[in-house]
């Protein structure tokens, strides 16, 4: 039989890496895209915020096609050392507000744009798009953190146009986008010293919910935000 074959992107971060890990113990050929690492004919490294890629990405995955069940893409940001979550309105910066949409947003839209001329009415492709429950709008009691919450919030918009449009055009495959859960890496370094310890999950458990929910997802499923627990978020 075949070996299933499953796409990690942002593969060089935390839960990416954790994601592989597990995907690989299980018996899946992983493939991965990432900023780092040198291109084979299993890892491409490039730019996923750039349309430019698209084409490269596409070329990529044709080989893979055949035995690919899906794809995993975890690429996202919340600071950088200029910029933290902002706490208030005055803060919201221009620049880190379009820098987050770009690597919150892009890295998906590229990615469907690469795997979609390859899809037909036959494909059964499972998508996950790590997201984050501070996306949600309906859920949002808190405020604060506009960049990160607007731009995941975008991203679960396109998350349930392209499960819309997917259905339509390869009604077995499935697309959802995934809170993951407080994981400690570089992304939620600085705001996980008070969090309480029984909400903070190594990246090996935060890996099994997703691989979990990967393997079960049905086209039933398509066109929902989930959480760790693969309980449903209002978007
Ligand atoms: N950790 C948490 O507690 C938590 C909670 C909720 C949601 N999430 C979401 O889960 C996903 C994975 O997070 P993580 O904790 O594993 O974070 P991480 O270790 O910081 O990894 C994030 C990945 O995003 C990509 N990335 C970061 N900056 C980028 C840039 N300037 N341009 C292009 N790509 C960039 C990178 O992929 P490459 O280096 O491979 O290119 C990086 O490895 C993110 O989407 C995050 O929003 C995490």
């Amino acid at each position: 039989m075949m070996q299933k074959t499953v796409l990690v992107a942002g593969s060089h971060g935390t839960i990416g890496r954790a994601i592989i890990d597990t995907l690989q113990c299980q018996g899946y050929h992983v493939i991965s895209i990432s900023r780092h690492g040198h291109s084979t004919n299993v890892h491409l490294c490039t730019d996923m915020t750039n349309h430019a890629n698209v084409e490269t990405i596409t070329h990529f995955l044709t080989p893979h096609f055949t035995s690919l069940v899906g794809v995993i893409q975890c690429a996202g940001v919340l600071h950088n050392d200029m910029h933290q979550p902002e706490k208030n309105v005055m803060q919201l910066d221009s620049v880190w507000l379009q820098e987050s949409m770009r690597i919150n947003v892009l890295p998906s839209v590229v990615l469907a744009q690469a795997v979609s001329p390859l899809l037909n009415r036959k494909s059964s492709v499972r998508w996950i798009s790590l997201s984050a429950k501070v996306g949600s709008i309906e859920d949002n009691g808190l405020g604060g953190w506009y960049s990160y919450r607007m731009s995941k919030a975008a991203l679960n918009m396109f998350i349930k146009n392209l499960a819309i449009e997917w259905g339509r055009k390869s009604p077995e495959s499935s697309v959802i986008a995934m809170h993951p859960g407080t994981t400690p890496s570089d992304l939620s370094e600085p705001f996980t010293k008070n969090w309480p310890k029984e909400k903070l999950y190594s990246p090996e458990m935060t890996a099994s919910r997703i691989v979990s929910m990967f393997t079960s997802m049905t086209h039933t499923d398509s066109g929902q935000l989930y959480h760790h627990d693969h309980s449903s978020i209002p978007w």
